[in-house]
């Protein structure tokens, strides 16, 4: 029988540390628990959030509606050959799927380790860091979908993956509850270590043969030098996204500003380096109130403690506009704003 609570503190939900209540509050340990819970139509009714790591939100205000906190577990493999097919249940924390992977050696996940967050949470916005989104391990995802009950496998086609995108953001926000997630990975690695100090700091250690472990190591070294751990400073990640604009849009701002650091992204297009932009705006490192930008990574916005949401919403706001006044470019959220 389903527990709903009422009157629950999301402090523990959310990784900026934002202690705000969700109205109803309950706890989904097996897919068939979304069916038994909209049997109800209340629940169909009523605003809903679905939570997983809670590591991509800022919570404004208290949430009037239906909290639903998705802790489906498990983790199963099958080897095939050279290819490995491995299922989790999207409450698994993305990490310990990370390591589940690497130490078995079953190679493609290695660069996306220490990413926070869920399981069922990374092909909502297709998760990517040094140089591999999700979309290149991911096979398929299972998902409920809450007006009819039934549930729909999606292939990577049908979830229309883009930068930080996929249908479960867009056309279908709202409609689905990805319940678990299947991975296309191999036992042959085919390394990618050209993005960012990966190659550098393989060098430093002195390796120059690295297997899959050496890697995820130095991609997580990378890491926490540059981020600040949510468990003692509490944030989302990257606060925006990289912003892509055309290369007829790019050539006065680059004329102006000839170090700005950019990257070409197909098609006329260009994506230029948020963190770089509200660097230049004097942003990095300040401390305004109880929230400010992390001292190595001004695309992180952090809780100092005690930071209400709609303190760093103010402030992302402020970092939007002279980010707008310098360069003439509009940085837009990466984190889903909740309020
Ligand atoms: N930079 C600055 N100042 C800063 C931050 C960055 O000049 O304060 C420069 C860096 O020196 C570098 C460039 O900007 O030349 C890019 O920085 P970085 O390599 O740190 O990566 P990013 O583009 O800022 C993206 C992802 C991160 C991911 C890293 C590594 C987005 C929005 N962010 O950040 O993802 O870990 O690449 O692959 O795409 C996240 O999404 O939450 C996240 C952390």
């Amino acid at each position: 029988m389903l527990q709903i609570q009422q009157n629950v503190s999301l402090i523990n939900f959310n990784t900026f540390g934002v202690d705000v209540n969700a109205r109803y509050f309950v706890e989904i340990n097996h897919p068939e628990d979304l069916a038994e819970l909209f049997m109800d139509p209340q629940w169909q009714q009523i605003e809903r959030l679905v939570i997983g790591g809670g590591s991509n939100m800022l919570l404004i205000k208290d949430f009037e509606g239906l909290a639903i906190h998705m802790n489906i577990r498990g983790i199963e493999h099958r080897i095939n050959h050279q290819e490995v097919f491995v299922e989790a249940g999207a409450g698994e924390v993305w990490n310990d799927l990370v390591n589940y992977c690497v130490q078995r050696g079953f190679a493609g996940m290695e660069n996306l380790s220490l990413i926070p967050g869920s399981v069922g949470a990374s092909p909502i916005q297709n998760i990517g860091a040094y140089g591999v989104e999700l979309k290149d391990v991911f096979s398929s995802c299972k998902a409920f979908e809450i007006a009819t009950g039934n549930f729909r496998t999606f292939s990577k086609v049908d979830c229309g993956f883009g930068y930080r995108e996929s249908v479960f953001k867009s056309e279908l926000a709202g409609q689905y509850i990805i319940v678990s997630v299947k991975f296309d990975l191999s036992l042959t690695p085919n390394l990618n270590l050209k993005y960012g100090a990966i190659e550098q700091e393989l060098e430093v250690r002195g390796i120059t043969n690295p297997t899959i472990k050496d890697v995820s190591r130095v991609v997580s070294h990378i890491r926490v030098a540059k981020l600040p751990d949510p468990s003692t400073i509490g944030n989302a990640g990257s606060f925006f996204k990289n912003p892509v604009i055309t290369t007829a849009q790019f050539a006065p701002i680059q004329q102006q500003h000839p170090d700005i650091i950019n990257y070409p992204a197909g098609d006329g297009l260009v994506k230029l380096a948020a963190g770089w932009l509200i660097e230049q705006c004097g942003w990095k490192g300040k401390v305004v109130g109880n929230t400010g930008t992390w001292k190595n990574q001004a695309l992180v916005l952090v809780n100092h403690g005690g930071a209400t949401g709609q303190e760093v919403y103010n402030f992302s706001s402020q970092i939007i506009d002279s980010v707008y006044t310098k360069f003439g470019v509009n940085l837009q959220r990466e984190v889903n704003i909740i309020g």
